[in-house]
């Protein structure tokens, strides 16, 4: 499958390297030129253990490269990938939200025939629903499908995180666009991993709730080992 990513930090590296290494043709995309040129000279902006082997193989097959120009990038592909980030505000703890909508307008602005939008970044409940709106203003809904589907991994276990993910989150309530989605991720679900699939919303809480799971269990053991 044609896949872009846009935003090449964590999310965006090891999804890309990982889907080209699958037999997907990826382009990954940053606003940032200077890591685009590192990434072109094979040097890692990140520490992530096997990344660099991973792109480095992928890039000399062909099957991934790194990009400033979000416009070809989105041309050349089926399905557009939002992974930049969703900075935490330090005064309210909310989510700052400007990097996913950037994104969602310049997209508007190259969607030249049917598009999977799939937004990967962390967001709160209904940013779908907003990103779909801000695209919609320019351009027909029938050219494009908003889906959520949150990344679970880890720094630090990134790559193995993807590889065998436990579970494969996909939010949307278009039938086409979940069989594709199913066909991106079929050869991590054959190794096991569950394919689960509900709608937009619920997929972005699912990542709310786990996120809030895990700091809940940390928490819980952090006072224990005060107690201890
Ligand atoms: N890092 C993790 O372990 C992890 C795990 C799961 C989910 N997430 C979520 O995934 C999202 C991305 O996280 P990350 O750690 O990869 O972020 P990051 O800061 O490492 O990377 C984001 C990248 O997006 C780029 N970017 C921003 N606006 C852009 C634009 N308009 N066009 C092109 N590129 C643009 C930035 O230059 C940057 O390189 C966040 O919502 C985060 O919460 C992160």
């Amino acid at each position: 499958m044609k896949i872009c990513l846009i935003g090449a930090g964590y999310v965006g590296l090891v999804s890309g390297s990982c889907f080209a290494d699958l037999g997907n043709t990826v382009i990954c995309v940053d606003k940032d030129k200077d890591k685009i040129n590192l990434l072109n000279s094979n040097k890692i902006p990140i520490f992530e253990p096997g990344l660099e082997e991973l792109i480095i193989k992928n890039k000399s097959s062909g099957r991934l490269s790194f990009t400033t120009e979000i416009d070809l990038a989105v041309k050349k592909s089926d399905i557009v990938f939002i992974c930049v980030g969703t900075p935490t505000s330090k005064t309210d703890g909310s989510a700052n939200l400007k990097y996913v909508y950037e994104v969602a307008k310049e997209l508007r602005k190259y969607i030249n025939k049917f598009k999977i939008i799939v937004n990967k970044s962390t967001v709160p409940v209904t940013t779908g629903d907003r990103v779909e709106k801000i695209i919609s203003e320019k351009k027909n809904r029938k050219l494009f499908e908003v889906v959520s589907n949150p990344e679970f991994l880890r720094e630090g276990e990134a790559i193995r995180d993807f590889r065998f993910p436990d579970r494969i989150v996909v939010g949307t309530e278009n039938n086409k666009v979940i069989n594709k989605l199913k066909s991106l991720y079929e050869p991590l679900v054959k190794k096991g991993a569950k394919f689960l699939s509900t709608n937009r919303r619920g997929a972005e809480i699912i990542k709310y709730a786990s996120n809030a799971f895990l700091a809940t269990k940390i928490s819980f053991i952090n006072e224990i080992a005060n107690k201890c």
